[in-house]
């Protein structure tokens, strides 16, 4: 395994990893990704093993350019069209019916197909050079933390990753906000990088809530998530000489402070959330953020993080 520093020769070199069926790891605006052929089945069950994921939960399929939405969505609504003429590339995923030259081991099963179109440079170039749509869930193990840095990267993913890209620290360090266009009422099935009031303002009319079942729709929607080793707490305030992420001054070594404002806190949570974790005896305590619209999807992440384990 190499990490490279994006030169044209690593990118073409990545390039050629996917083409030939192997895994790179990739950085995105929102998270890092393992990335392999989206249309090559076997390279896709690697991805699995990699992460040690449930074959039944989907991956993101990555595209450079609307022009090969075709290649991977069987048909979109116009809605699908304002969304990405306003969103893309950026931090939104569409779900929409999946083209049959999408294996069903990308898709987990379903007839849906999650795309993006990532704003990050080096994650275009390198899709348009592999040439092909490719598929990268986020590059940690099963249930873990996102990697928003290469430091962050677990080891045990390293060993059967070929090519790291090293693309700097990623600008939003949440991922994506998937939505739903197969229903007729769109669904946000997870907030992210783009908010709920952005998406609201193109759609133009309520977005649908989810039902109670939805836990099998998306299972990225599973109650715990994005956690780190240690015991997320959320509390008003957190105890001193306990591991914390706080608002306001710090007042000792073990408490990080966090941003006040909700992108600026999002981009560093998961760095944060590892370095508590490294420090944090079973506990960490994390200062809860405001629940307004705003904070939607670092509310989420922090709920999951929180989330009893036996869910
Ligand atoms: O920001 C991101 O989206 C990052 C970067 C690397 O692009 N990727 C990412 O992938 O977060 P992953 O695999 O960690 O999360 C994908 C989410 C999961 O919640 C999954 O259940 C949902 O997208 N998903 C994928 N395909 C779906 C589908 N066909 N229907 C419903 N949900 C789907
Ligand atoms: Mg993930």
């Amino acid at each position: 395994m190499s990490v490279l520093k994006p030169s044209s020769a690593a990118l073409q070199s990545a390039a050629a990893t996917i083409r030939s069926g192997g895994v790179v790891i990739m950085p995105t605006e929102t998270v890092y990704g393992l990335a392999c052929n989206a249309t090559d089945a076997e390279a896709v069950q690697h991805v699995f093993e990699i992460k040690g994921r449930p074959a039944d939960n989907p991956l993101i399929v990555h595209i450079a350019d609307v022009s090969q939405l075709k290649q991977v969505a069987e048909s979109w609504p116009p809605l699908a069209e304002k969304l990405a003429e306003r969103f893309w590339p950026g931090p939104l995923t569409l779900v929409l019916p999946r083209h049959p030259s999408v294996p069903k081991e990308t898709t987990g099963g379903l007839d849906t197909v999650a795309v993006r179109i990532p704003s990050h440079p080096i994650a275009l170039e390198l899709i348009r050079l592999a040439d092909c749509p490719v598929a990268a869930p986020s590059a940690n193990l099963f249930m873990g933390l996102s990697p928003t840095n290469l430091n962050m990267i677990d080891p045990a993913i390293e060993i059967d990753v070929e090519v790291m890209l090293d693309g700097g620290p990623c600008e939003i360090g949440l991922e994506s906000t998937v939505v739903d266009l197969t229903d007729e009422t769109p669904r946000i099935l997870r907030p992210g990088g783009v908010s709920r009031a952005q998406i609201q303002a193109v759609v133009g009319r309520p977005l649908g809530s989810l039902p109670p079942s939805f836990v099998r729709k998306s299972p990225g929607m599973m109650h715990r998530h994005y956690a780190p080793d240690a015991r997320v707490v959320l509390v008003d305030e957190a105890p001193d000489g306990e591991a914390a992420l706080v608002f306001g001054e710090t007042s000792n070594s073990l408490h990080i402070r966090m941003p006040n404002e909700p992108s600026a806190y999002g981009a560093r949570l998961y760095a944060a959330l590892q370095a508590a974790d490294s420090r944090a005896d079973s506990v960490i305590f994390v200062e809860q953020p405001p629940d307004s619209a705003d904070w939607e999807a670092v509310n989420d992440r922090l709920q999951k993080a929180s989330a009893e384990p036996e869910f």
